[in-house]
């Protein structure tokens, strides 16, 4: 057995585990990370792309942050469609000029990438199911897995899970020690990227009686557009056609006339979900990002959620070594879950106002049209809307 010694050994190489890493290597901390799968599958993942202002200034801190700057767009507002009208919702001029940034998520893990390769940064890829957590109710946890047919382990002080939903960290917690809150919506989005100009300039939120529709961009030649769909449609039975055919409803009429379409580069379905595990730290074992909660993607919170964990956990981590102090391990599980329950409910509130539900379709319509028509008109609601959507300090 190969055995290797590490202060922190971080599970996954997404977005959570490779900022985390470093954010603990700026401050003088060695981790190892260990992801099942190879990079190149890694930076195919295609996911969302707003960020917030909390996240690129965490991303400025990491080191990362010069491609951002360049070539992220600068948001100030995001739109809301309803009854066939467009109202632009402005959310600087509301924050002392605080704005989102567009920059997708799979281009924010690339530079976090190539940061750690011109670091020379541990990262064993491709280790397959084989992780196994020991130990962590104990101060001396232990990392097994198999690379390349080798069996391996690695001695740390602390374990990050930042394996996302599907990881073993969370699954390795007993029972009994773990309470996890989740709902699942009746729906899915379909996704599509092309290589067309963005029929708006800004982030534009669709309520429709034909469903939710969400047109997003990734540059001023690169769209990223989706559609609410049934929960078990499948993929192959969304020509591109039919799928402009359906998303052209779902916008208002002069966006629909101007609407630019062409061949998708990337078609998904996504389920929807809300899901929140408590605590989030056991023991010497911490979970972070998706491994510990899921929103759904109205409102674009998932990775800005992921953002704060890690900046939350890399500071516990520094005061214990720096310091000699617990307090912050002992307090992260709490800091953590009053943020991401605050979002939660902003991310299911959303979601529930711009879907179409199965169960109240006529009411449940009409319902929705009165709150978007208060919201639009109300200075006080939009002042709520546009700090949620900005995030609550991280
Ligand atoms: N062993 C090692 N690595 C694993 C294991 C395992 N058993 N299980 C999963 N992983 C890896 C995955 O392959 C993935 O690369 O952990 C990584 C988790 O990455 P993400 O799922 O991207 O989760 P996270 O890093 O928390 O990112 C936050 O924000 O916008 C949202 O969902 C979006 O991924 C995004 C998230
Ligand atoms: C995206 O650009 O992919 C995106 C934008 C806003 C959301 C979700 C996804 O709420």
């Amino acid at each position: 057995m190969k055995t290797l010694s590490t202060q922190v050994v971080i599970v996954g190489a997404g977005p959570s585990g490779l900022l985390l890493g470093a954010l603990l290597h700026k401050a003088g901390i060695d981790h190892i990370i260990v992801e099942r799968q190879s990079g190149d599958y890694v930076l195919s993942r295609i996911r969302a792309g707003v960020l917030e202002q909390g996240t690129t200034d965490l991303l400025d801190y990491a080191g990362v942050g010069k491609r951002l700057h360049a070539e992220g767009l600068r948001h100030d507002a995001f739109a809301l469609i309803f009854k066939g009208a467009f109202h632009r919702i402005d959310i600087a001029k509301r924050h002392n000029g605080r704005h989102m940034t567009v920059y997708g998520q799979t281009e924010v893990t690339r530079d976090l990438m190539d940061h750690r390769m011109q670091l020379g940064l541990e990262t064993v890829y491709s280790v397959g199911d084989t992780v196994v957590l020991h130990d962590f109710d104990s101060e001396h946890p232990r990392v097994t897995f198999t690379k390349d047919g080798e069996a391996c382990e690695i001695k740390a002080r602390f374990i990050a899970g930042c394996d996302g939903y599907h990881g073993v960290c969370r699954a390795s917690v007993p029972a009994g020690s773990i309470q996890n809150f989740e709902k699942v919506y009746p729906f899915g989005w379909l996704g599509v990227l092309s290589e067309t100009p963005p029929v708006y300039h800004e982030v534009t939120y669709s309520n429709t009686e034909r469903g939710f529709a969400l047109s997003s961009l990734r540059s001023m030649t690169r769209s990223r557009y989706y559609i609410q769909c049934g929960i078990d449609e499948k993929v192959e039975s969304w020509s591109d056609d039919r799928f402009w055919d359906e998303f052209k409803k779902r916008i208002d009429p002069d966006a629909a006339k101007r609407l630019v379409t062409g061949p998708s580069i990337e078609k998904s379905i996504a389920p929807l979900r809300s899901f929140v595990a408590e605590p989030m730290r056991f023991g010497s074992m911490f979970l972070a990002g998706d491994a510990a909660h899921i929103v759904p993607p109205t409102g674009a919170k998932g990775l800005n959620l992921a953002a704060g964990d890690v900046n939350v956990l890399s500071k516990a981590i520094i005061e214990y070594y720096q310091e000699q102090s617990k307090a912050g391990i002992d307090h992260y599980s709490a800091r953590c879950l009053r943020r991401v329950w605050n979002a939660e409910r902003f991310s299911w509130w959303f979601t529930s106002l711009m879907h179409k539900f199965p169960d109240t379709e006529g009411f449940g319509q009409k319902i929705q049209e009165a709150e978007l028509d208060y919201l639009v008109n109300s200075e006080s609601a939009l002042h709520s809307i546009t700090e949620n959507y900005l995030g609550l300090a991280h």
